[in-house]
């Protein structure tokens, strides 16, 4: 069974609370479990962890190589900052897909760029919480056909 690690960037522990009209009213938690449960009809396994930290979060890209075969990730405003998450994404060779609650390019110009989608297989956004559970199904389609068990 394929493993996946999900990865929540920072500010998304306030998710229910946090401008909820732009990124909706699930909580963290009732994402985590819905996604728990299509990775279960999938046949996959997610383990899900959120962090503020960039560092904390290319660590936990780096721990995955010894335990996850790919990534599903929001990095939240890192995604338009950072070079170290690409560069720990790349230097693990883990497929990843990247995405995101909102539709960064209808928001400001500073979102519209992501450093993380050079890395990844593909990016979803826009779909709200329905963004994680489809970038699940692409992500486990993807470890299926490449890495057929
Ligand atoms: C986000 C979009 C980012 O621009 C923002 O900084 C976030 C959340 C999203 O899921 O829509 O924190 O990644």
């Amino acid at each position: 069974m394929h493993t996946i690690l999900v990865i929540h960037g920072p500010n998304l522990n306030l998710l229910g609370t946090r401008e909820p009209e732009i990124y909706g009213s699930a909580t963290l938690e009732d994402i985590n479990a819905r996604l728990a449960q299509l990775a279960r009809e999938l046949r996959v396994e997610t383990r899900a962890r959120q962090s503020n930290s960039e560092g904390e979060i290319v660590s936990l890209i780096h721990d995955a190589t010894t335990w996850a075969d790919a990534l599903l990730i929001n990095a939240g405003a890192y995604t338009h900052t950072s070079i170290a998450i690409p560069d720990a994404i790349q230097g693990v060779r883990l497929p990843a897909v990247e995405v995101h609650l909102s539709n960064i390019y209808a928001r400001e110009a500073f979102r519209h760029h992501s450093h993380l989608s050079r890395v990844c297989v593909g990016q979803i956004c826009g779909f709200g919480p329905n963004s994680y559970l489809l970038g699940l199904r692409a992500l486990a389609d993807f470890l299926a056909h490449t890495y057929p068990e």
